[in-house]
């Protein structure tokens, strides 16, 4: 297990992530219709939701937001494969255009749980955004991201909402941890 102390190796820079963001927000406007509503998986998407929204508005979107804290981690570095349900969205969503919006796709195990929930209840569309994906990981055919800001090795990523044992969220970029 690394320690909470290691300083990660950069990955994708601030201005990196910054650039690409502009760019998804853009993506998203020729897409989806003007009122989506946003539907953040907390805790690892705060960082990137709260920019994302704000390059949404630039590209001319005005989204609303709500957000579903789940929880498959545990405190390790592997998912336990299991979603639990930690804190619910408070909006109705039926027939809404709903906008999932997370930090990673790894094994889609996260964003199959919130997709079947928010569907269950009636959305009219619903679209997945993610800051990073790990390519060829995904276990769910159905489950891709519509937009993807970083497609990254199967490595262990940390910083910009991303955590180890709930640690390095505030790290402005997304770096690796050795080990
Ligand atoms: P999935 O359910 O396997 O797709 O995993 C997605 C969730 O696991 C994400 O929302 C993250 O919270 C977490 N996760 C997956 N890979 C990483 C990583 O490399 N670093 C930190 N969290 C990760
Ligand atoms: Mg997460």
């Amino acid at each position: 297990m690394p320690s909470t102390n290691a300083i990660p190796s950069p990955l994708l820079s601030e201005a990196t992530i910054a650039d690409r963001i502009e760019t998804m927000a853009r993506e998203m406007v020729q897409t989806l219709p003007q009122d989506v509503m946003l539907v953040a998986l907390l805790k690892g998407s705060f960082v990137f939701a709260a920019d994302l929204i704000r390059a949404m508005h630039r590209a001319g979107m005005r989204p609303q937001v709500d957000f579903l804290t789940i929880g498959s981690y545990g405190a390790g570095t592997k998912s336990s494969g299991k979603v639990t349900l930690h804190r619910d969205i408070t909006e109705a969503v039926e027939g809404r255009d709903i906008v999932l919006v997370d930090d990673i796709l790894e094994s889609g195990g996260s964003l199959r749980f919130a997709k079947d929930l928010i569907a269950a209840r009636g959305a009219k569309t619903i679209h997945i955004a993610v800051l990073l994906e790990k390519a060829g990981k995904c276990k769910h055919p159905d489950i891709k991201g519509d937009f993807v800001g970083f497609s990254i090795p199967d490595r262990f990523v940390v910083g910009y909402g991303l955590d180890y044992a709930n640690s390095y969220r505030e790290l402005p970029y997304i770096g690796m941890l050795e080990g």
